[in-house]
């Protein structure tokens, strides 16, 4: 797996230029997850207020953050949520592709501020997610 000594520099930039030009990413994020597989929103009907998905948005960044840098806790996270993601209903392959949809609805926030090397950074890291959820 390639690796990208400043993924966690590159990261933060993208995030930088994500919450300079938008709020709140939220909405659009899980809009386009519910667009993109509408099985998934009976799944959040006890959120009424939204402050979940704005939660599992940030913790499912935050662990983005750790894979880039230190590495402290994101395997473990990922592993425990994938059980408890399993409990709730959500399929393994679901599971993975949120981040993908995050790094599709950053890049068209970000527009034209967003570089190949952010491309590139977010996808390596997202293959390491994917590395770690496949790893039981
Ligand atoms: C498409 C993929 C995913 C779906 C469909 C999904 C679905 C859900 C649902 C339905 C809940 C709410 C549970 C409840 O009502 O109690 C939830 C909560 C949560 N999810 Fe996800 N999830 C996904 C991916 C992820 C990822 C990748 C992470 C982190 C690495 C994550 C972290 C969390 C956390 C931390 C919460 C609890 C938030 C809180 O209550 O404060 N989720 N998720």
């Amino acid at each position: 797996m390639p690796e990208l000594d400043n993924a966690l520099d590159v990261l933060t930039a993208s995030l930088e230029l994500v919450s300079q030009r938008c709020d709140d990413p939220a909405p659009l994020v899980y809009r386009r997850l519910f667009i993109e597989n509408p099985a998934i929103e009976p799944l959040f009907v006890r959120d009424k207020s939204g402050m979940v998905r704005g939660q599992m948005l940030s913790v499912a960044i935050e662990t983005l953050m750790d894979l880039a840098g230190p590495g402290y806790y994101a395997t473990g996270m990922l592993q425990s949520e994938r059980v408890n993601h399993d409990g709730l209903g959500v399929p393994m392959e679901n599971f993975d592709a949120f981040f993908v949809t995050v790094l599709h609805s950053f890049r068209e926030i970000a527009g034209d501020g967003w570089t190949a090397e952010m491309d590139t950074t977010w996808t390596m890291l997202i293959a390491r997610a994917q590395a770690v959820l496949a790893d039981r």
